[in-house]
């Protein structure tokens, strides 16, 4: 059962789960309102607060039809006015709706040519990196599902009507259950994409910073291009962008003509589920092969530093959540006392000392103890 957002099916889905920890059972019902929502607590917690030994979920039927397309827009502003009319046109039928900017596509044909190809005479091949308005195209996966046998009319009614708009420039429709497969592998193959980009052969770990972002999707735009003004203004570094920066070339051309004074390029990937506004802001450090090892940990460090910075900040400033469905683990929790006041995380600490006392579950992820104790 496919549902735009992660958190909603989780509750609307769990039935029942018992905890071993507390040996505590939360029944998830409309009917139980009078008491404290404990399930609310536990989902996200990341195994913080309980181990989970049993749960019944509540299933639905598979829709009998969906529909799947890809359409190209000319530019990110579109992306929220196809949104919000697919929203009014297809209703609840509407199951998924993903984002994907010019250079997510392009990093996917850089390493997997043949996922593209088959699609490429309509839609990929025909955009260009920046067209003459300085405009970068984007793309969204549109996929609508449900019992009526009418679905795909509504879905080929609804992409005439924005191309005739202008909102929709190019659009492709899966004809057949195996296109649906291959045009949904192009969205989930980005990021594979881009970890196999950013491997690098002597210095160890991919040099690729991975956020992940909830923010109302209309200011998604607004947070990307501050975080890409902050990298290459104040701090100095050379940005291949969304809005900012070196835009006209790709990274590897922009090392190629600056071999001599440049010795690495910064790139933004955007993609994410828009229909969740959860954003993947995915930040690639190429580097001139020729520096020395230690050069390239001393970047790797500076552009990983003013990077969290950045994102934290300006998420902060738009008052959207450094967290979205991948949690906090171990590697954000050192941030929740910038993300959250004070009041909050003493308040999580609270909650964590009281279920979990001798701090045995998961510890060190999403609240921030020093060692091993809840101290
Ligand atoms: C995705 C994973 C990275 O959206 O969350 O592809
Ligand atoms: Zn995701």
């Amino acid at each position: 059962m496919c549902c735009f957002n992660t958190y909603t099916c989780v509750l609307s889905c769990l039935v029942l789960s018992c905890l071993l920890y507390l040996r505590i059972c939360v029944h998830t019902s409309c009917i139980l309102m009078y008491s404290l929502h404990v399930q609310h607590l536990f989902i996200g917690s990341e195994g913080t607060l309980g181990v989970v030994t049993k749960i019944a979920l509540k299933l639905y039927p598979l829709p009998s039809y969906t529909v799947v397309a890809i359409a190209k827009l000319p530019s990110f502003t579109e992306v929220s006015k196809l949104l919000r009319s697919a929203r009014g046109a297809l209703g609840e039928t509407l199951s998924a709706f993903e984002y994907m900017d010019r250079k997510s596509i392009t990093a996917l044909e850089d390493q997997y040519p043949h996922m593209v190809e088959k699609f490429s005479n309509s839609l990929f091949r025909n955009y260009s990196l920046v067209d003459k308005n300085g405009e970068d195209n984007a793309f969204v996966l549109l996929e609508a599902s449900g019992s009526d046998s009418s679905l795909t009319d509504r879905v080929n009614q609804f992409l005439s009507t924005q191309l005739e708009a202008n909102i929709v420039l190019d659009a492709v429709l899966a004809q057949d259950g195996q296109q649906e497969a291959e045009l949904w592998k192009i969205r989930e193959f980005i990021p594979v994409a881009l970890a196999q980009m950013s491997r690098n052969t002597t210095v160890s770990g991919p040099f690729l910073f991975k956020y992940d972002i909830s923010l109302p999707w209309l200011e998604t735009e607004r947070l990307v291009t501050a975080v890409e003004e902050y990298m290459s203004g104040q701090c100095g570094h050379a940005i291949i962008g969304f809005g900012v920066g070196v835009d006209t070339h790709s990274s590897r051309q922009y090392l190629q003509e600056f071999k001599s004074s440049v010795d690495y390029v910064v790139c933004t990937y955007c993609y994410g589920h828009a229909g969740d506004q959860n954003l993947h802001l995915n930040v690639i450090l190429r580097l001139q092969e020729d520096i020395s090892d230690n050069r390239k940990r001393q970047i790797k460090q500076s552009v990983k530093t003013d990077l969290e910075h950045a994102v934290l900040t300006e998420t902060m400033k738009l008052n959207g959540s450094i967290s979205a469905e991948h949690g906090m683990g171990q590697q954000k929790s050192h941030l929740l006392h910038q993300a959250r006041n004070g009041a909050e995380v003493q308040m999580m600490k609270l909650i964590k000392t009281s279920l979990d006392p001798k701090c045995i579950l998961n510890p060190g992820k999403v609240i921030p103890f020093p060692g091993t104790s809840c101290k």
